[in-house]
């Protein structure tokens, strides 16, 4: 039986998920840009882009304090280093997709508000540029939404075929995992908490 993630590191999971998908399908939706809506969309999509940005930093500084529990005992080596790396892939995702969209605002001269608040252009005005910040925003979305499909798919093949409790771990049900044990110190041995999951049944921690 593992531990499960703290409540704010499980809170911040689902909140992002919610808000990244409705940014895939707006995103995927203003591509037919002669709709009468397609201006208010984008306002929408760079708005809530952006606050997906600071959600992204306030979720980063939280991951500082914890270490993820422990991946189920069975779970081979190579499945933990595919998870640790496609999570690591999720979080350079979700830097880089608001990152390359308020790029993009630099590069097509227009200025860019945050509840008003006009925040500095990441470069200056160059047409070429945009074109390429664009086509890469497009492909980062696309990975986005091909790793959120595998991770997803993942989780459900932990619950409803193998039914270790990992998905346990980043529910709020009564489910399979016990409260977390995770809250420990992020340090030990100065290791980065990043760098793998808590052992199952000890401070270690496991590098895949
Ligand atoms: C997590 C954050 C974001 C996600 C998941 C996301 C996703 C997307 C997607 C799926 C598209 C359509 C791509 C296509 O052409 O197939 C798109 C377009 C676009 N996004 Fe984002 N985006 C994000 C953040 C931002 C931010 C922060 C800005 C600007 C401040 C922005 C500005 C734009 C613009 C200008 C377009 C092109 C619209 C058009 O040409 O009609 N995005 N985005
Ligand atoms: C846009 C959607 C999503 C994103 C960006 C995302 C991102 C992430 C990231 C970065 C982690 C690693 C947490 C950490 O250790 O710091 C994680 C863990 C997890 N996610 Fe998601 N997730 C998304 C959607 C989902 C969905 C739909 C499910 C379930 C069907 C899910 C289930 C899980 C589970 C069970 C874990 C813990 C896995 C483990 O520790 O090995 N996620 N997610």
């Amino acid at each position: 039986m593992s531990a499960r993630y703290p409540l704010s590191a499980r809170l911040l999971h689902w909140a992002m998920a919610a808000l990244l998908l409705s940014m895939l399908c707006l995103g995927a939706a203003m591509v037919d840009r002669w709709q009468p809506w397609a201006t208010e969309a984008l306002q929408l999509h760079k708005a809530l882009g952006l606050l997906a940005l600071l959600l992204l930093l306030v979720r980063l500084l939280n991951r500082l304090r914890f270490r993820a529990p422990a991946l189920p005992d069975e779970m081979p080596a190579a499945q933990r280093t595919i998870a640790h790396l496609s999570h690591l892939g999720l979080y350079a995702l979700m830097l880089a997709l608001p990152l390359t969209g308020w790029a993009m605002q630099g590069a097509a001269g227009l200025p860019q508000q945050l509840f008003g608040l006009v925040l500095p252009a990441l470069m200056d005005a160059d047409l070429a540029r945009y074109g390429l910040l664009r086509e890469l925003h497009a492909w980062l979305a696309y990975g986005l939404l091909a790793l959120v499909l595998l991770h997803a798919g993942a989780a459900l093949h932990h619950a409803w075929v193998r039914r270790d409790g990992l998905l346990a771990r980043m529910g709020f049900g009564a489910g399979h995992a016990r409260e977390n044990a995770a809250n420990e110190p992020a340090a030990v041995d100065g290791a980065s908490p990043f760098a793998g999951h808590a052992a199952a049944d000890s401070s270690e921690v496991s590098r895949p």
